[in-house]
C-alpha cells in the first residue's frame, strides 16, 4: 500500500460495477438447491472472477517477478481468492522466464456478525510475524470495506518492518473516504452492498457458492444469529 493505487478520478483501479447494476438472474446460472431463495443475484459471476484474477496475477508478476514473496492470506474470506491468484502466479512462473518465489502464511481476522462490521477486530494467527522482517510481502484479501480493517492489518504488519508491503483486493466497496487506503491490485469496485460466495460469508454461510450474489433480505433473516 505504499503507493496507493487510486486514480486521478478517484476510482480504485478495479472493473467498476455501478450502484444501479441489478446483477443477473439467478436462473441464468447453477448454484446450490439449499440456496434458493436466499439470494436475490448473481452480482458477478465466478467465470468472471477467475478471468479477472488471471489478470491480477499477471499485473502482481510485472511489478514483482524474480522477488521473492510472502503471501500473507487474510482468512477466511480470503481462502478462495488468494487460492486463486497463487495459482495464477505459479502458472505464470512456470510458463515464462520470470517466476515469483511464493511462501504463503495465514492470518484469520474476524469483525462481522450478521451483516455489520463490529467495533472489535481479532486478528489471529499474527502474534509472530517477525519472520517477515526484510521481506516482500503481499497481503490478499477478498473485500475492503471502510478500510478500516486494512489499516489496523498494515500497522500491524508494518511493525515487523517487511520491506515491502502490497495489498491485493478482490473487491472494494464503494464507500465515502476509503478510497485514502486502497489495495494496490483491485479485482472489482463494488457498490456499498453485502455480497456473499467465493468463500465471503453471512454468518459463516454461503462459502460454498462459487459466484458472488447478493443475498435476499428472507436469506439474511433465515441465518440471522
Ligand atoms: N460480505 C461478506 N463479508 C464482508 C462484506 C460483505 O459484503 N463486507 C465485509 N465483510
Ligand atoms: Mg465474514
Amino acid at each position: 500500500m505504499a503507493d496507493v493505487a487510486v486514480q486521478p478520478d478517484g476510482r480504485s483501479g478495479g472493473i467498476v460495477i455501478e450502484d444501479d447494476w441489478p446483477g443477473y438472474s439467478l436462473d441464468l446460472f447453477s448454484y446450490p438447491a439449499h440456496y434458493s431463495g436466499d439470494l436475490d443475484c448473481v452480482f458477478i459471476p465466478h467465470g468472471v472472477i477467475m478471468d479477472r484474477t488471471e489478470r491480477l496475477a499477471r499485473n502482481i508478476m510485472d511489478d514483482l517477478g524474480d522477488h521473492d514473496i510472502v503471501v500473507l492470506c487474510v482468512l477466511k474470506g480470503g481462502y478462495q481468492f488468494c487460492a486463486d491468484l497463487v495459482d495464477r502466479i505459479k502458472a505464470l512462473s512456470r510458463n515464462s522466464n520470470r517466476s515469483i518465489p511464493m511462501r504463503v502464511h495465514f492470518i484469520r481476522l474476524k469483525s462481522y456478525l450478521n451483516d455489520r462490521s463490529t467495533e472489535d477486530l481479532h486478528i489471529l494467527g499474527a502474534e509472530d510475524l517477525s519472520f517477515l522482517a526484510g521481506k516482500n510481502v503481499l497481503i490478499v484479501e477478498a473485500i475492503v470495506g471502510t478500510g478500516k480493517t486494512m489499516k489496523t492489518l498494515l500497522k500491524h504488519v508494518e511493525a515487523f518492518r517487511p520491506k515491502m508491503i502490497k495489498v491485493a483486493g478482490l473487491l472494494v466497496k464503494r464507500v465515502p473516504h476509503n478510497w485514502a487506503c486502497l489495495p494496490d491490485y483491485v479485482g472489482f469496485e463494488i457498490p456499498n452492498r453485502f455480497v456473499v460466495g467465493y468463500a465471503l460469508d453471512y454468518n459463516e454461510y454461503f462459502r460454498d457458492l462459487n459466484h458472488i450474489c447478493v443475498i435476499s433480505e428472507s436469506g439474511k433473516i433465515k441465518y440471522k444469529i
